[in-house]
């Protein structure tokens, strides 16, 4: 295994440092030197995943880890890292953090929410858009030089405007989807199982709807559910079958929240129209079935991918994480828990 170069990035205010942190992949410069004024950083300098033993090797001796999604934090790791006090996730899922097992180590776990909110909502609706008007597929006919004409029934795709959204989730991101719904004149259904309040609900001018009611009438159904394990393959064989035969799918939330194999036979024999995915069930491994369809837009995780967006996590993951070294409780503490049991 070749060994980990790990350069180190002294606090220029020498007696002040709080602690030791480790940065699992490069991340914005202007949060190491944060984190540089307060405590000794070490970062991965390479932009690749490091593996179990690298991870459990470097957060030995460290108070604060910033880990992405990336990362699999599981018990084990939290275990042999005797000092670890933090867990500061980039991002707002931290389904890759084993949080049951930080909370009865007492490690806390913080994530990056609402920052997040209105770049994500945008991508779900590019990729809404994109499935909708074959934007990728056009895109290639032209690159392959095929347009020789104008013709009218060429790269037909189907109408936004007016048609019914299906949102599963109606949380921060799910309720921003909702607010640009309303610029298409769409009529919108949601279905949470949390309490939605009804001012939230009559602001966005959406509609509560069962699950099947949802499958049944929507023309684009866009996921926004964390994954749980009662969201696991949440659209199935069964959910597909209900859909309408033009449905549009669109998954920005989690990869396994959809069966994959159950969507690439839905594509297939047109059980639905086409499908925009920025997540994967075995994410970054790709089901190789969906390079042979073009009624699938792929992306590669770019929900929160904005330069302004990423700037903002990469700062709230260094203040959720430096919050906790100064011993106050951090902005995003996923697991509060732990704040409650120390403060006893
Ligand atoms: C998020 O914020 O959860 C993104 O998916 C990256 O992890």
């Amino acid at each position: 295994m070749p060994h980990l170069r790990i350069p180190n990035v002294r606090s220029p205010f020498g007696g002040s440092l709080i602690g030791k942190t480790f940065v699992t992949r490069p991340i914005f410069q202007e949060t190491i030197e944060l984190l540089g004024k307060h405590t000794e950083v070490r970062s991965n300098p390479d932009d690749r995943v490091l593996s179990k033993s690298e991870l459990i090797r470097n957060l030995a001796d460290v108070d604060g880890a910033i880990t992405l999604v990336t990362d699999t934090v599981d018990r084990e790791i939290l275990e042999s890292a005797r000092q670890l006090k933090v867990v500061a996730n980039f991002g707002v899922g931290f389904n890759n953090v084993d949080v049951d097992s930080a909370s009865s180590l007492g490690i806390a776990v913080t994530n990056t929410p609402g920052v997040l909110t209105e770049t994500t909502a945008d991508l779900a609706w590019s990729l809404l858009m994109s499935a909708a008007r074959r934007i990728p597929e056009a895109d290639r006919f032209v690159r392959a030089g095929r347009f020789k004409a104008w013709g009218p029934q060429m790269l037909l795709g189907q109408d936004v405007f007016g048609k019914t959204l299906g949102l599963i989730g109606l949380g921060r991101i799910g309720q921003a989807v909702a607010r640009r719904a309303r610029g298409f004149d769409m009529r919108t259904l949601f279905y949470d199982p949390e309490l939605v309040p009804e001012s939230t609900i009559e602001a966005l001018g959406v509609r509560r709807a069962t699950l099947d009611e949802i499958y049944r009438e929507a023309d684009f159904i866009s996921l926004h559910v964390p994954l749980l394990p009662e969201t696991k393959h949440l659209l199935n064989d069964r959910t597909f079958a209900l859909m309408k035969k033009t449905c549009v799918v669109v998954n920005t939330s989690r990869g396994p929240v959809v069966d994959e194999k159950a969507l690439v036979r839905a594509l297939k024999d047109g059980r639905i129209a086409a499908a925009g995915l920025d997540v994967f069930e075995r994410e970054p491994q790709i089901e190789a079935d969906f390079f042979d369809l073009d009624n699938v837009v792929l992306a590669p995780h770019i929900g929160s991918a904005s330069t302004e967006t990423r700037l903002r996590m990469s700062m709230m993951t260094a203040e959720n994480l430096l919050a906790v070294l100064n011993g106050n409780r951090p902005p995003n503490l996923v697991n509060p828990d732990v704040w409650e049991r120390r403060r006893r």
